[in-house]
């Protein structure tokens, strides 16, 4: 098994025939993306990325991660949004969240994905005394947040090492031709990746972006493509028993009904920066047009201690995802108390994932009784060969959801409008007519 959609807890909810009626709109989906002719069609690359990608420049991801993690204590990743969470989500995912504390050797930082002071501060001082190499990723090469962070970084490390040094030990993964972070680093002879022009960022985990933090956290990033090429074929068919596409028409046909919100759970934390990458990618694919299913996520049981209430009892708007991860990456076996001074025996002399999958069949069960549609999306645990299906899983599902909704799953034109303001807001030349305006809003 790689990857499985379960729908049998969405009986009560939706009809056999419900399918029925939209899968016509799933083989319409279906024939737009592999003709290539539907909306977006010029961001595509991801299709056949797991089996059609740049074999030398693979073979130069693995050979720098071997020299950044032989010559470094510390890698810094700066970059943001689709050129940062799909590396923080699989290192996490296949590594643990606390993989920096628990492994020995590399440790690997995530920045450039905000302009908080404190976080630029707190980076700085996790290089101190230490041999570090940065990797900046940016497609565009002029986001504000990375591009601020790498300046500060660049200027650590050029101090750190003299210019000469420094020059080996920043790695820039941006655009093939253009772009001010690609003439920057020829110049600089700075070893350089690719970001292709026919891939998005929510969709650009499988490329250089998400391969050299990767690869650096000593992942085998060939098994991750083999999981995601192993789920390109299976996904590939046009069929009702396609398990992306029963997950697309699940989405579709609950968001019909008013179900406006889909909250994505697992009860597992190592998957809580897969949560973050799946709200990216589905938020930015679809919610346009005044559209959209609102992309939302738990960790349980963590969170059933804050949103279990709402989930069990409140306003009947949305419906659920669990990722079901069939085994954890370390089991626990829980010893009988002499005593049994906590009255927790009862759990006692069985693994501690018995308790957490009898925590998420309890789950389930009541959730599904306080009017939850559920569905299971099953994975047999979190190695990189079934993290690399998962998220062929979720692309392919997303395109075909998008398409669904009739908007272009591929473009991302909302998110400009917070950056027009902040640059007028700051007095970026050229934003000056909007200034005043803004100003006055603001002052009201
Ligand atoms: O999905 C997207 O396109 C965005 O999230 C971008 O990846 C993000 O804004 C970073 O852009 P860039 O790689 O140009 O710095």
């Amino acid at each position: 098994m790689s990857v499985k959609y379960n729908g049998k807890h969405l009986a009560k909810f939706i009809r056999p025939e419900e399918y029925d009626a939209i899968f016509p709109q799933v083989e319409l989906a279906h024939q737009q993306l592999e003709s290539r002719s539907g909306a977006g069609n010029d961001f595509l690359g991801w299709l056949d990325l797991p089996v059609n990608y740049d074999k030398e420049e693979f073979a130069r991801i693995q050979q720098a991660a071997a020299k950044i993690r032989a010559d470094s204590d510390v890698l810094l990743v700066a970059g943001i949004g689709g050129s940062y969470l799909g590396a923080r989500a699989v290192i996490e995912a296949v590594k643990g969240q606390f993989h920096n504390e628990v492994e020995d050797g590399l440790k690997i930082y995530f920045c450039g994905n905000t302009i908080s002071p404190t976080a630029i501060n707190d980076i700085i001082s996790l290089t101190k005394g230490k041999r570090f190499s940065i990797n900046v990723i940016s497609k565009s090469g002029t986001t504000t947040e990375t591009a601020l962070a790498f300046r500060v970084l660049r200027k650590l490390l050029e101090d750190a090492v003299g210019p000469e040094e420094a020059n080996k030990r920043i790695y820039a993964t941006t655009d093939r031709s253009r772009g001010t972070l690609k003439q920057l680093a020829d110049a600089q002879g700075w070893p350089t990746f690719v970001v292709p022009d026919d891939v998005g960022g929510r969709f650009s985990v499988l490329t250089a972006v998400g391969l050299l933090p990767i690869a650096c956290a000593g992942i085998d990033i060939a098994a991750l493509m083999q999981g995601a090429a192993d789920a390109r074929e299976e996904f590939s068919v046009c069929s009702k028993d396609n398990d992306a596409y029963r997950y697309a028409m699940t989405r579709n046909i609950l968001y019909r009904k008013g179900k406006v919100v889909e909250t994505l759970t697992a009860f597992e934390p190592d998957f809580t920066m897969m949560n973050e990458w799946y709200k990216q990618l589905f938020g930015e694919s679809e919610g346009k047009d005044q559209k959209g299913l609102m992309p939302t996520s738990c960790i349980f049981s963590t969170d059933l201690h804050s949103m279990g209430q709402f989930l069990q009892d409140g306003s009947r708007t949305m419906f659920e995802t669990y990722v079901d991860i069939k085994a954890p990456r370390q089991d626990y076996f829980i010893p009988a108390l002499e005593g049994n001074f906590d009255g927790l025996n009862f759990l006692a002399d069985q693994n501690m994932s018995i308790v957490n999958r009898k925590a998420m069949e309890g789950t389930i069960l009541a959730h599904n009784d306080g009017g939850v549609p559920l569905g299971l999306i099953e994975v047999d645990c979190l190695d990189a060969y079934n993290v690399g299906s998962l998220i062929y899983f979720f692309w392919k599902a997303c395109a075909v959801s998008g398409y669904l909704l009739s908007v272009n799953p591929f473009d991302q034109p909302g998110v400009e409008s917070y950056k027009k303001n902040m640059f007028a807001l700051l007095g970026k030349p050229g934003y000056e007519a909007q200034k005043a305006e803004l100003e006055a809003k603001l002052n009201g």
